[in-house]
């Protein structure tokens, strides 16, 4: 019985752990802020392309989240790409590639 508990509270811890990786309201708004300023600033404040890439949804389609989000906090060596991995958790980076995926800005 009380291990019956004990795993329906694991459960549960699991469930909410999941649901608190994402960023808060506060903090996604943060992000996006910085998506437009920061990133923005090298790749266009509409994310078309400048110095880096374009973000958009069609030039990330065939590219896979687990690649994008290593460039981000790692950024890319010999390139101007800077690692963001001081600023942005792994979750964060994450979010903002599907972010970028869906094309929400
Ligand atoms: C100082 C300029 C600069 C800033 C600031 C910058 N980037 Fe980049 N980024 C680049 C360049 C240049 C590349 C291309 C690197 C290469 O040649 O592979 C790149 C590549 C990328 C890629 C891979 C795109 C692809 O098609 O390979 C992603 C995703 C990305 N940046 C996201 C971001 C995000 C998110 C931010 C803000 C947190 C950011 N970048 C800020 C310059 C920048």
């Amino acid at each position: 019985m009380l291990s019956r508990v004990l795993l329906f509270f694991g459960l549960l811890g699991m469930l909410a752990g999941v649901a608190l990786a994402a960023p808060s309201s506060e903090r996604q708004k943060q992000l996006i802020h910085r998506l437009k300023h920061d990133c923005g600033s090298c790749h266009g404040l509409t994310l078309k392309g400048g110095l880096g890439p374009p973000l958009l949804p069609s030039s990330l389609a065939a590219r896979e989240e687990a690649e994008l989000v290593e460039v981000i906090l790692k950024g890319v060596a010999g390139t101007p790409m800077p690692p963001w991995g001081s600023e942005l958790t792994t979750e964060e980076a994450r979010w903002l590639v599907r972010v970028l995926k869906e094309g929400v800005i």
